[in-house]
């Protein structure tokens, strides 16, 4: 990233925390590549990151168990009604005060003040580090690929050199990322990157899907947060990245030759649904890492999910998909566990629920959330932990007429209700949380 210097300034002055650990800003060289940056000695260095990262399981016994708490839990979050002054502004085109300066309408947050790009509460704080975990894991998934795969395993999958390249830039992108993050949390205690459990990707392709369902709750993760947060001006610098990482979400896509961007509008997610499903792919991370309060909910498993392979299309630019790989009426089978099970970084994340009896799948897609009736098929005990197998049927639903809202990788999540919900007000679903969210590959 090239920063204007007044924006360097900001970053430096703001935000450089002492560095614990200095990195060469010429080279870094992990297992597989070697970045060689042009930077000169005016830029911000960038954050350490480990030369090479364990892969595999967490086989030992954490040090501590469970989310982090505050000395005081409430029992929910209340929500007060809007009031008769949410809708009191005319919104007819006309100015209704004065204006402090020519060209400049009344109003706005934030711009009358000098901004200070930190955290600014614990929310701030733990959303930007649910952010960090993310930006790391794409580090190393990126990296990961092109050392698991040889050239000839991509040219089969009909991935170049300048494609692999591109993979390679994103995984520089996350090092960008990362950096970011790590200077407005704070150098000294923002996460730290850790060790990672990938499925075994029989393919490229597999790989590449992966990737584009990962970077999708990435992106959508950061959606469902960023206008929630305190310190705008740490939004700002998010949204200037997860406007990149939406670009690699595509690129992913493109590359395993699903229609680029099905939807008109990308979906945003509560940071648990985030969390839930990147945790089980951290096997541990070091010893005086901070711990994160996020919910881990109970693994949800789409028995049938759509397998964007079985369409057997290259990578291109964009497809023909005359044959969308899922429709509205079709049964979606799933699978899920109790909660109470060990989950995430040394397994010291327990998954759990605060909901009542499974009676509904919300789909959150696009602007929607929207609910269909749930059928339980059976459940089994399997070491004392309750299985449970059910079906839905997708729902049919438009955001605007034209747009059929169930597209793309979209999110599903059992739950105990359907309560009404919009963009901004999702993460009042998590209390109706039985399991997932999963991931659904709509389209
Ligand atoms: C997680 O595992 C790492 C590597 O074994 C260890 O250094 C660290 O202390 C562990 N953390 C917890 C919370 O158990
Ligand atoms: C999803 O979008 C693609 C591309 O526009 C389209 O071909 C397909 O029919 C859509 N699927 C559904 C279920 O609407
Ligand atoms: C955490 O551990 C790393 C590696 O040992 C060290 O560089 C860093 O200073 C430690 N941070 C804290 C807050 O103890
Ligand atoms: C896509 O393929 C279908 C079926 O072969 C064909 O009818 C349609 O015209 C194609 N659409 C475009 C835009 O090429
Ligand atoms: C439970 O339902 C699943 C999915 O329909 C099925 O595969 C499984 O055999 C069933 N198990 C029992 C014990 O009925
Ligand atoms: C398991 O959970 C399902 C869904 O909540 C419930 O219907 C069933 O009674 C439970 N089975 C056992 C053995 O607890
Ligand atoms: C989907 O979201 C759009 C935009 O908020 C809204 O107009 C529409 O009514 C929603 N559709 C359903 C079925 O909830
Ligand atoms: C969520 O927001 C919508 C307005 O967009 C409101 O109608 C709904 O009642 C809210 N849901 C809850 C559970 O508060």
């Amino acid at each position: 990233m090239s920063l204007s210097p007044s924006l360097y300034f900001l970053l430096s002055v703001a935000l450089a925390a002492p560095k614990t650990s200095s990195v060469s800003t010429s080279t870094t060289s992990s297992t597989t590549t070697t970045i060689t940056t042009t930077a000169s000695s005016s830029a911000a260095p960038i954050h350490s990151h480990p030369s090479s990262v364990y892969h595999g399981s967490y086989s030992g016994t954490p040090t501590t168990t469970g989310e982090l708490r505050a000395t005081s839990v409430g029992t929910g979050v209340s929500v007060a009604s809007p009031g008769p002054a949410a809708t009191t502004y005319p919104s007819d085109g006309k100015l209704h005060d004065a204006q402090p300066a020519p060209y400049v309408p009344a109003g706005g947050v934030g711009l009358n003040k000098s901004p200070v790009y930190n955290v600014k509460s614990d929310f701030d704080y733990q959303s930007l580090a649910l952010g960090l975990y993310q930006e790391y894991i794409e580090l190393d998934l990126f990296r990961y690929g092109l050392t698991e795969f040889s050239a000839s395993d991509f040219d089969a999958a009909g991935l170049s050199s300048v494609d692999r390249y591109l993979i390679e830039f994103m995984a520089e992108q996350e090092i960008g990322h990362a950096t970011l993050l790590s200077n407005i949390l704070g150098d000294e205690y923002a996460p730290s990157e850790c060790a990672y459990n990938y499925p075994a990707f029989a393919s490229v392709r597999e790989y590449v899907d992966f990737c584009q369902k990962l970077t999708r709750w990435g992106e959508s993760g950061v959606y469902g947060f960023l206008p929630h947060l305190e310190s705008r001006e740490a939004a700002q610098l998010l949204l200037q990245s997860i406007s990149t990482e939406a670009r690699q979400q595509l690129i992913f896509r493109q590359f395993e030759g699903l229609f680029p961007m099905p939807v008109w509008f990308e979906v945003g997610i509560p940071q648990s649904w985030a969390w839930t499903l990147l945790a089980p792919y951290v096997s541990s991370c070091p010893a005086n890492q901070t711990r994160l309060v996020w919910q881990n909910f109970p693994a949800l498993n789409i028995i049938n999910n759509p397998v964007p392979a079985y369409a057997n299309a290259t990578p291109a630019i964009t497809q023909n998909r005359s044959t969308p790989l899922s429709q509205p009426g079709g049964q979606v089978n799933l699978v899920w566990d109790a909660p109470g099970k060990p989950v995430g970084p040394n397994n010291s994340y327990i998954t759990s629920t605060s909901a009542g009896r499974p009676a509904y799948v919300a789909w959150v897609t696009q602007l929607n959330v929207t609910y269909s009736a749930l059928t339980i098929s059976n459940s089994s005990c399997n070491n004392g932990k309750n299985i449970t197998y059910a079906s839905t049927t997708q729902p049919n639903l438009e955001t605007f007429s034209g747009d059929p809202a169930i597209n793309g990788t979209i999110f599903i999540a059992v739950t105990d209700d359907d309560p009404f919900l919009t963009s901004y007000n999702l993460s009042l679903i998590n209390d109706h949380v039985v399991a997932g969210p999963a991931v659904y590959q709509a389209g």
